[in-house]
């Protein structure tokens, strides 16, 4: 078990410790985050620059220095209102590799759907892909189901997996 951590939403301050986490994960992905169309960039943009869309970032709750360099733990990003009103889309998760298997991504997560259903979702849609057990195993122990496979989406007969969960 990790030590105690919290978990706020990120705000355009976080920008580096951000894109720093991106970057640090940016290989366990596939195609990895940077490779995508507009890259680590504009994702960040697009979570960071609009209403519709976040992060929850979960960072060490002891202050071991200047905060402002202190990696976070784990993020979640998320757009509202994905395949119309009420629903919403997880478009980022990992943890850091430090720090996996200690249940930060499950807290997020949970956090997560406790504040989308507090706004009013009542649906969440994610994707993975295979070749991920750890990631597909993780989503249907929190009760995410699969519902549409497309296969070699990603070449390499890797598949793209989507799920969904309601949660409300
Ligand atoms: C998938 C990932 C986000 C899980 O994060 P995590 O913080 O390690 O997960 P948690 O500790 O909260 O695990 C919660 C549950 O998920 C499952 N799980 C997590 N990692 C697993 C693994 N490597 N193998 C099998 N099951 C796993 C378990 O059921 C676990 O429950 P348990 O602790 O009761 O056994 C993490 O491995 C990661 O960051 N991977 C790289 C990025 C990635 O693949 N993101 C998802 C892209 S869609």
């Amino acid at each position: 078990m990790v030590e105690g951590f919290s978990i706020r939403y990120a705000s355009k301050t976080d920008k580096l410790r951000v894109t720093s986490f991106l970057e640090l994960v940016d290989e366990d992905f596939y195609p990895p985050l940077s490779q995508r169309g507009g890259g680590i960039p504009e994702r960040i943009e697009r979570c960071l620059d609009t209403d519709e869309a976040n992060f929850l970032v979960a960072e060490p709750n002891a202050n071991r220095g200047n905060s402002l360099l202190e990696e976070f733990m784990g993020m979640i990003g998320y757009t509202r209102n994905w395949k119309g009103h009420g629903t919403a889309y997880i478009n980022f998760l990992a943890t850091h590799p430090n720090h996996r298997n200690s249940g930060i991504s499950k807290e997020l997560c949970l956090r997560l759907e406790d504040e989308l259903a507090g706004s009013g979702i009542k649906r969440i849609y994610l994707c993975t892909w295979s070749g991920n057990p750890a990631a597909m195993r993780f989503y249907e122990s929190l009760g995410y189901c699969s519902y549409a496979i497309v296969l070699n989406d990603r070449g390499n007969s890797i598949d793209t997996i989507y799920y969904k969960k309601n949660i409300s």
